[in-house]
């Protein structure tokens, strides 16, 4: 089988690649990335020379690309995670997100039409996409499957059109397809512009906390290679047409949280207790901002199996672990135009 991973040079898509590549040695898998801000070749040096594995360097919005890349590689399968990621930089640039998720997701769709000629067996569109898409939650309740989308930023929005068109092309045109809808996700290979690693390069540096308003929201967090193990799961046995939601069902409030990093900082950087702590600093408001994430994933817990693996204890410390052996690829990362994009968003 030739499988198409997009973004795979990314957080979550490098650890779906790593597990593709040394699970299934009669596999090919292409990783199709365009190396974006948030793209790293850095993630994958250890699969990189795999002989099942081939790194392409491209833009899922340029159509005459995608075409032909479809009609030189004829994908059986497709693991679509390729988006702008980021909510805040969808607030200050919509349409960049507009033209990845929404209208780069189409151009996959079309590309994965046209080269099977609607004779689809055997193959599969597999969409990676968020809870964001179901909006924000009050203090109770969970998103199932069945929740209606009310996404609030224009990063839940384009999902939330991906996540439509998806289905669209399988109920108009019989495309097998599948979506997963995943709760906020922390591990190694984060970019620092999301709170975690954001939180953990601060800290590093004695830098200020940025909590967004009094920090009362809550997401729900999973380790991404749980999240990396459901996504495996959910290509290989879940049901075309079907949504699997994938959470942790594991909430924090952003504040909490917080807390917990900086007490596992402080005794990992051997400082005194309490001494990260003290860098939390309360600032202005996302706008739009979500009060709460929750998922319900019994369905895939009943379906397929699966359960989160990680305690949120322990992965938040193989986190920590990661980015303190790992301060080459931070400092890499967050040089040239990570500096103007945190001087633009925090000061
Ligand atoms: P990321 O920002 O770390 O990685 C995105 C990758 O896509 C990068 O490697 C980037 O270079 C690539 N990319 C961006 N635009 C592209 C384009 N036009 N053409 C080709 N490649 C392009 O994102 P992530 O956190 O790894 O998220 C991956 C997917 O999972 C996204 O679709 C996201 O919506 C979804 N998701 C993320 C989370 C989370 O907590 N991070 C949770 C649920 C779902
Ligand atoms: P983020 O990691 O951006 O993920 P998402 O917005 O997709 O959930 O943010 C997680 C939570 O942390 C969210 O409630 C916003 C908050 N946050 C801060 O308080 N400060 C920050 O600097 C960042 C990046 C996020």
């Amino acid at each position: 089988m030739n499988i198409l991973v997009t973004g795979g040079a990314g957080f979550i898509g490098s650890h779906v690649v790593r597990r593709l590549v040394n699970t299934y040695p009669n596999y090919h898998i292409f990783n199709l990335d365009a190396l974006t801000y948030a793209g790293n070749l850095e993630n994958l040096t250890d699969v990189e020379s795999a002989s099942n594995y081939t790194f392409i360097k491209g833009d899922i919005t340029d159509v005459d690309f995608i075409d032909a890349l479809f009609v030189e590689h004829k994908f059986d399968g497709v693991i679509h995670l390729a988006a702008e990621s980021h909510v805040d930089r969808s607030i200050t640039d919509p349409m960049a997100f507009v033209k990845t998720n929404v209208m780069g997701t189409v151009h996959l769709l079309n590309a994965f039409k046209s080269v099977w000629q609607d004779n689809y067996k055997g193959k599969r569109f597999y969409h990676v996409s968020t809870d964001e898409v179901y909006g924000s939650l009050g203090k109770t309740g969970l998103f199932t499957e069945t929740t209606s989308y009310d996404p609030n930023s224009p990063y839940s929005a384009s999902k939330a059109s991906s996540d439509h068109f998806v289905r669209a092309y399988g109920e108009t045109y019989g495309m097998p397809y599948v979506i997963s809808n995943c709760s906020n996700n922390y591990g190694p290979n984060h970019f620092p512009e999301k709170l975690i690693p954001l939180f953990i390069n601060n800290i590093i540096q004695n830098k200020p906390l940025p909590v967004y308003g009094d920090g009362n929201y809550t997401r729900d967090w999973l380790f991404v290679e749980d999240h990396a193990r459901a996504i495996d799961l959910v290509f290989h046995d879940g049901n075309n047409g079907e949504t699997y939601n994938i959470g942790g069902f594991n909430e924090w409030t952003n504040l909490n949280l917080v807390k917990l990093l900086c007490q596992q900082m402080d005794e990992k950087l051997g400082r005194p207790t309490g001494e990260s702590e003290k860098l939390i600093t309360y600032v202005k408001d996302r706008p739009g901002h979500d009060l709460r994430y929750a998922i319900d994933s019994t369905k895939i817990n009943k379906e397929l199996g699966w359960k989160p693996s990680v305690t949120f204890e322990e992965g938040l410390a193989k986190t920590i672990d990661w980015y303190l052996e790992n301060e080459e690829w931070l400092s890499s990362v967050t040089s040239g135009a990570y500096q103007a994009y945190y001087k633009k968003q925090y000061q």
